[in-house]
């Protein structure tokens, strides 16, 4: 399968056409940003890291009941995926503390939840993607209640196979971001990435930061961690 158009650019990877109007490929990235787009950098060979983890990943999680937008890996950075209509909501899972939650709620990061936490936010860039509930994404018709009740639940289903997956290899999932799409048939799939890009991943042992928030707090070593944990989970 060939790429045609380039349909869309984004901040971490692009979106091409095929030849078959039901598939499209996606290319990613070493350019990363933060804080909506206001800090930017490169990341070296994080676009195949996260290429590689996010199909390695769906797989598991189609293993495991949860349909993807995933088909075919098809070279180091860029995969042959189902084309979606993306709805425009970003599924936030927690598991312990940290980042904004920490922020807004007053509390230390690293407080383990007495259960999950999902949060939504508007996708919406100009915006800065604000956060939204149940009654927002009704009223505005962002999903339909159908709709959110199947993408909480995959999401949560998402969290427990993730969850004890990464913990197998030394990893805590503190939290991460999913975003789902609907195939032209209409199913409700899983799709973009699952990454240290979009994951907030912690050495279970010595809790050391192994994702985006080396990035996005200069705390330095930010290939090391994308690498080990590609090495983790694929090496
Ligand atoms: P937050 O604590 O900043 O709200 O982030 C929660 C999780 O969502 C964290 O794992 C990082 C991920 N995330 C994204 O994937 N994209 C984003 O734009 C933001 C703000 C967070
Ligand atoms: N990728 C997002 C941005 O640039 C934010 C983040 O991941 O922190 O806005």
């Amino acid at each position: 399968m060939e790429k045609t158009v380039q349909l869309y650019e984004g901040k971490a990877k692009k979106v091409f056409a095929t030849s078959d109007e039901n598939l499209c490929i996606v290319d990613y990235k070493d350019d990363a940003t933060a804080f909506n787009g206001e800090k930017k950098g490169t990341i070296v060979g994080k676009g195949v890291v996260n290429n590689r983890m996010t199909n390695h990943l769906m797989q598991l999680l189609e293993k495991n009941g949860i349909p993807t937008h995933f088909v075919k890996e098809l070279s180091d950075r860029e995969t042959l995926v189902k084309k979606v209509k993306i709805v425009p909501l970003e599924v936030i899972v927690r598991n312990i503390t940290a980042g904004s939650l920490s922020k807004r709620l007053g509390v230390p990061e690293g407080v383990k939840l007495s259960r999950p936490v999902i949060e939504y936010s508007y996708k919406d860039d100009a915006l800065g993607d604000p956060m939204v509930n149940e009654y927002h994404i009704f009223a505005m018709n962002f999903a339909t209640p159908e709709e959110l009740s199947e993408i909480a639940g995959y999401a949560l289903k998402v969290n427990e196979v993730l969850s004890a997956y990464l913990l197998e290899h030394g990893i805590e999932l503190v939290d991460f971001k999913l975003e789902f799409g609907k195939t032209s048939d209409g199913k409700i799939v899983l799709a973009d990435e699952i990454s240290p890009d979009t994951c907030r991943l912690w050495d279970s042992e010595t809790h050391k930061k192994l994702d985006k928030d080396r990035f996005r707090r200069d705390l330095g070593g930010v290939e090391d961690a994308y690498l080990e944990v590609y090495r983790r989970l694929l090496g």
